[in-house]
């Protein structure tokens, strides 16, 4: 066990660590740079199938639902076409409405997921064309979709999912590239998103060699009772898995909440005592986001946030912040996620948690 976690205290914080490696994994051999274009062996479908695909559905469980939420926008910022996430529990009984046109693409780590699999299994059925975008080679999912992108992320041991979070959006975004690139993004456009993609695991990197601002961080705030994380458009999704890890290992209560969507519930509950953890990196909807900060310090909440730069307005807003590097606006989730991470583990570590193992969660849900 010691020696498969190769010199770190816990699986989860090896696996956060391994980032840089796991996406440029999920990249090798598929980004193609100069034609801003992307090479997807394993999609089983020709340019005229990918073409005529007019709705898509993205299905999945847990974080693997966080990532369905960025392919979401990804997918319909850039090819134009509808997008509906369903949790794979719901899905499969509500009746769901598939054509020969629609695509449903599966999102699972371990490809073992009881529902996910029946959501991908009744799609089938009902004659939709699945893509499975799965890490375990050789699982239920990835032998029975009709297409697929592997993550190769390598084996995921922590049941909190990290690397393949951020490989499942990677993948999300090579597909994106692929099919808007065929519709009508830009040569120009394509280039912008395939070398930010390019550009990652260097700032990923950038991220955790800081590892241990964090952790000064969660010495601070390891006795909290409560958190809410806050964040807008693409981030969104990227403040829902934020708090689902610190609530899946640490055991504090955590809510995510689109920032504005808070003064209708959420605000209720802040006062001195509540750490509010904004992502806010200078995005289309920064200066959003930034007026929902000052809500937030009106009530005396404590603002952590994450951001990308120096910003006036933000100046005696925040009692805590964090940079990371910009990117374009729909890869700042997995830049936004590994400060989120580290702040989980660093928290759940201090208070006696077992990280690797925590209560009453499974790596896999195979039961119903
Ligand atoms: C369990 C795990 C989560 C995971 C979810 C979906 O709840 O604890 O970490 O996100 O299942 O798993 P999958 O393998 O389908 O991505």
């Amino acid at each position: 066990d010691q020696i498969e976690r190769g010199g770190f205290a816990h699986f989860m914080l090896k696996e956060i660590f391994e980032q840089p490696q796991t996406l440029e994994n999920t990249m090798r051999g598929r980004l193609i740079l100069e034609e801003g274009f992307t090479k997807l062996g394993g999609l089983n479908l020709t340019k005229e199938e990918l073409l005529a695909i007019d709705s898509v559905v993205i299905t999945a469980c847990g974080t693997s639902w966080h990532s369905a939420l960025i392919g979401e926008m990804m997918i319909e910022e850039l090819c134009r076409i509808p997008v509906e996430v369903e949790y794979a529990s719901e899905y499969r009984y509500k009746n769901p409405i598939v054509t020969p046109n629609t695509l449903v693409i599966v999102i699972s780590q371990s490809g073992e997921t009881a529902d996910t699999l029946a959501a991908m299994r009744e799609a089938k059925r009902r004659g939709a064309r699945t893509l499975g975008l799965v890490n375990v080679v050789g699982s239920t999912i990835a032998r029975e979709d009709d297409g697929g992108i592997y993550l190769h992320a390598g084996p995921e041991i922590g049941v909190a999912s990290t690397k393949a979070f951020t490989s499942q959006v990677v993948a999300l975004a090579l597909f994106t590239l692929k099919l808007a690139r065929l519709r009508n993004l830009s040569v120009e456009q394509g280039r912008r998103i395939a070398q930010a993609l390019a550009e990652l695991p260097a700032q990923v990197q950038s991220i955790i060699e800081r590892a241990d601002e964090i952790e000064a961080l969660a010495e601070q705030f390891k006795s909290a009772h409560n958190f809410l994380y806050l964040g807008r458009g693409y981030n969104f999704p990227t403040a829902l898995e934020g708090a689902l890890k610190l609530k899946e290992i640490s055991y504090i209560h955590a809510e995510g909440y689109p920032a504005a969507e808070m003064k209708h519930g959420p605000i209720a509950l802040i006062d001195d005592l509540m750490p509010v953890v904004v992502v806010a990196p200078h995005d289309a909807v920064f200066d959003k986001v930034t007026s929902n900060i000052q809500e937030v310090k009106a009530r005396k909440g404590r603002v952590i946030a994450i951001t990308t730069r120096e910003e006036p307005a933000l100046k005696g807003q925040l009692d805590y912040e964090f940079r990371i590097p910009e990117t374009v606006d729909m890869l700042t989730p997995i830049l936004a996620s590994i400060p989120l991470q580290l702040l989980a583990y660093y928290i759940a570590v201090k208070r006696g948690c077992n990280v690797d193992q925590p209560r009453n969660l499974a790596k896999s849900v195979t039961v119903e």
